[in-house]
């Protein structure tokens, strides 16, 4: 976000807007005017240092440095494409942002937000026009530059994506980050030729977004699909979304501790796609079959991997790293039009709508995994 030259700024920097709250101008834009022109404040999570006047409060006993407030559009940085945002998510990487991570934020204040889906309102690049239904996908968006938990972005052209066909702004959000991790994660095992037949595969992180979509995927492609899930409550939503039996994260994770100085478990998976990291990857690495396959994308339970070189070279398993944020524009539009092509599926079992005004309050739950499924910000149509 780059600070106005008008405005004042407050002893630590940030600018003082003369704005209304947050409240006031709630129900300012309507789905009608998606690309009404962009000329007064407005509602954005603001990742700062300190509070931001008129910023609402932040959650009790939280950790978060991020307010909901609004902004003049002068503080949005000179980019091509100004974007009208009908729809975010919530991703995990929004928690290290509005905790303002340092490994994960790179400039402060900034819009917070990874993900955005929206109509074109002004481009200023051939590539798109006003009314055109677009998505935002840059590893930049949310974290180094203004990002999508806001009414409006602007960005460079070659951040922007066409809609697949067949896949609304709402639908794409709703997949988002986490969803499209998964639709990686999965594509990784087909190419290397995991089919249903070599047995089970097994999901950690399962309730999450990414682990839910995995699974869902996993299942519509015929596969036997086991989860791991720390919810005791959640195993029969997620055998009715396709798991065909589930396995308490407790339960997983005693069974490492007794089994720890054994480089290697029974081999009763044909692949496994882990959304947790350490020692829940570790330990999945022992349990795959010869020849299989593990995808690795996150890291809410460690960012260590206390293996040994034994699953590699006794078992021929492979590790691979998955990486949404800087996959290249071409490996990425592909994946999209596989997932609008014949990857598509009901979401709405595992979508819970929420407003911009309830962002912080849901990132505060997913911080303690008390999240599940994906929440789509609902924000050119709140009522
Ligand atoms: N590499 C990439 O490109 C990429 C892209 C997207 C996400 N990610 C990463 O993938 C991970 C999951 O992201 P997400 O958006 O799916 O997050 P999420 O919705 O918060 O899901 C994470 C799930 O992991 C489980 N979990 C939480 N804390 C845990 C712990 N201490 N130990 C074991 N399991 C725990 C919980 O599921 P249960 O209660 O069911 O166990 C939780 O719901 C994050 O680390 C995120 O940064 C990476």
């Amino acid at each position: 976000m780059t600070s106005g030259s008008a405005k004042t700024p407050t002893p630590a920097g940030y600018p003082l807007n003369e704005i209304t709250t947050p409240k006031t101008i709630k129900n300012s834009i309507h789905p009608e005017n998606n690309t009404m022109p962009l000329n007064g404040p407005f509602r954005a999570i603001v990742v700062s240092d300190q509070q931001p006047p008129n910023g609402q409060p932040l959650p009790k006993n939280s950790n978060l440095k991020a307010s909901l407030t609004t902004i003049t559009p002068d503080q949005l940085a000179d980019e091509a494409v100004l974007v009208r945002i009908e729809y975010s998510s919530i991703n995990y990487k929004d928690v290290l942002a509005t905790q303002a991570h340092p490994g994960v934020v790179k400039n402060l204040p900034i819009i917070a937000g990874i993900t955005a889906s929206g109509t074109v309102v002004e481009s200023r690049d051939d590539q798109f026009k006003p009314g055109d239904q677009v998505f935002v996908a840059h590893a930049k968006f949310g974290t180094a530059a203004d990002g999508g938990f806001a009414e409006y972005c602007r960005v460079p052209a070659d951040w922007l994506f066409q809609l697949p066909d067949g896949m609304s702004t709402e639908t794409v959000s709703a997949w988002g980050t986490a969803g499209f991790t998964a639709a990686q994660s999965v594509d990784k095992l087909l190419q290397q030729n995991i089919t249903p037949d070599l047995g089970p595969v097994i999901v950690s992180g399962a309730t999450g977004g990414v682990g839910i979509f995995s699974v869902m995927l996993l299942h519509k492609l015929g596969y036997e699909v086991v989860a791991i899930t720390g919810k005791d409550d959640h195993h029969e939503w997620l055998k009715s979304r396709g798991a065909t039996s589930v396995i308490p994260r407790s339960e997983f994770a005693a069974l490492l501790d007794e089994t720890s100085k054994q480089p290697l478990l029974k081999s009763q998976y044909a692949a496994a796609i882990d959304t947790v990291g350490g020692n829940t990857l570790a330990g999945l690495l022992k349990m795959v079959q010869p020849r299989g396959v593990v995808t690795a994308c996150g890291m809410v339970g460690g960012n260590d991997l206390p293996t040994t070189v034994f699953p590699f070279i006794l078992r021929a398993i492979t590790l691979f790293g998955i990486d949404s944020a800087n996959l290249p524009r071409q490996p990425r539009q592909k994946l999209w039009d596989k997932i609008a092509d014949n990857w598509q599926m009901d979401l709405s079992p595992i979508v819970t709508r929420i407003s911009l005004d309830e962002v912080l309050d849901h990132i505060q739950r997913m911080s303690q995994a008390k999240t599940k499924g994906r929440l789509l910000v609902e924000i050119g149509n709140e009522k």
